[in-house]
């Protein structure tokens, strides 16, 4: 049947693999999206679905509740999946305040907007870090919140307000927590593909502390498929995991980019370690694969192998992307390229 959907924050790394997604396997669903292309927002990332007549795109932010009122109003829009947010932890370390605005008070408007027009359904893409450092076994849904970076608590306060909304209102809302992402379209600040196009650039790998925490890589296809399962099937009011089992520490992370890339291990740097930062993380996606029949079909390596071969392929891509907004903020913030080693 057909249905348009608004999708918030579709111009980011994962938002735009989202659209692509749906827009490939559902002919019948047409695509507002609305994002207000902050620095990890690019309309490139979409060049290949720009002239879809499925597709449109609108300027704007979340918080604008006018905006998205008159966006939902317009398109007839069915549903809405949120994926805008500032997004990176360290950015959130040096100034909190925009991960407030964007990830909390702008999914407040994002609430209010759904409850006043009754829209059917409301996505929210949240994130494993809502369970801050799990020293052993692995967090289910019903594990408590226990962030420990401004941009996990600004993440965890909107869970809870959608939380208080599905209560207090009934608002048809689903929350889904993923864990570490990569894959095409990465804004290169994040591990993997900072790791990657340093490399590429010969610049120095500056992993933070002792390499040793864990992370859980979901390659960004599966992620979006699960996604739009969730969209169709999932119930209401309900949160659901998303992870892959492919657990590694950072610094095999990197040493596998830096043998993919025949590029010398002299390039990896151990640099100061980021305040809070957590070591493992780990959760339980059982209720997602059983309840729904989801699972990853990318290994760890075939993903990483495929990631690798984009980046290489797609140099101006990521070097327009570098020579912009990257360049100025890790200039700012740290006076070299390369991240923080030399802080
Ligand atoms: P991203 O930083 O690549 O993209 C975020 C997008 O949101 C950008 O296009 C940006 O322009 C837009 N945006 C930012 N503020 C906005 C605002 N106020 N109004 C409208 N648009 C705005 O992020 P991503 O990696 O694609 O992450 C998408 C979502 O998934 C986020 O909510 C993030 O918390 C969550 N998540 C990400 C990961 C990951 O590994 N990347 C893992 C789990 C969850
Ligand atoms: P990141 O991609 O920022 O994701 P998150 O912090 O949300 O998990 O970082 C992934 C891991 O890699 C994290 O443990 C921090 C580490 N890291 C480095 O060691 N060096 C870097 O330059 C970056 C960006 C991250």
């Amino acid at each position: 049947m057909s249905q348009t959907i608004l999708v918030t924050g579709g111009a980011g790394f994962i938002g735009s693999n989202f659209i692509r997604y749906v827009l490939q396997h559902d002919p019948d669903v047409q695509i507002v999206n609305v994002d207000a292309l902050t620095y990890a927002g690019n309309l490139t990332n979409l060049e290949d679905v720009a002239d879809s007549p499925r597709y449109h795109f609108v300027r704007g932010k979340i918080q604008d509740q006018a905006l998205i009122e008159q966006v939902c109003r317009d398109y007839g829009v069915e549903g809405i999946i949120n994926f805008a947010a500032e997004s990176h932890v360290d950015r959130s370390i040096h100034s909190a305040a925009p991960f407030l605005e964007t990830n909390v008070l702008g999914v407040l408007h994002l609430l209010e907007v759904v409850r006043k027009l009754s829209i059917p359904r409301f996505v929210h893409i949240s994130t494993d870090e809502v369970y801050g450092s799990i020293a052993e076994g692995a967090a289910t849904e019903e594990s408590p919140l226990r962030p420990n970076s401004p941009y996990a608590a600004s993440k965890a306060s909107a869970d809870l307000l959608i939380r208080s909304y599905i209560r207090t209102y009934g608002v048809p809302a689903i929350i889904t927590r993923a864990s570490n992402n990569y894959g095409p379209y990465q804004f290169p600040e994040k591990l993997i593909p900072l790791m990657i196009t340093n490399a590429l650039e010969n610049q120095p790998l500056p992993v933070y502390g002792d390499g040793q925490n864990i992370r859980d890589w979901l390659f960004v296809e599966d992620h979006c498929a699960a996604l739009w399962l969730i969209y169709q099937r999932g119930s209401e009011g309900e949160i659901y995991n998303i992870c892959s089992g492919e657990q590694r520490r950072n610094i095999e992370v990197v040493e596998a980019i830096v043998r993919l890339l025949n590029k010398p291990s002299s390039l990896i740097q151990f640099v100061p370690d980021r305040p809070g930062h957590d070591r493992r993380y780990a959760m339980d996606a059982t209720k997602l694969r059983q309840q729904l029949g989801w699972q990853p079909t990318v290994s760890f390596d075939e993903g990483l192998a495929r990631t690798v071969q984009w980046y290489q392929n797609h140099r101006q891509w990521w070097k327009a992307v570098r020579d912009q907004s990257y360049r100025e903020y890790y200039q700012k913030q740290y006076g070299v390229l390369s991240g923080k080693a030399e802080q």
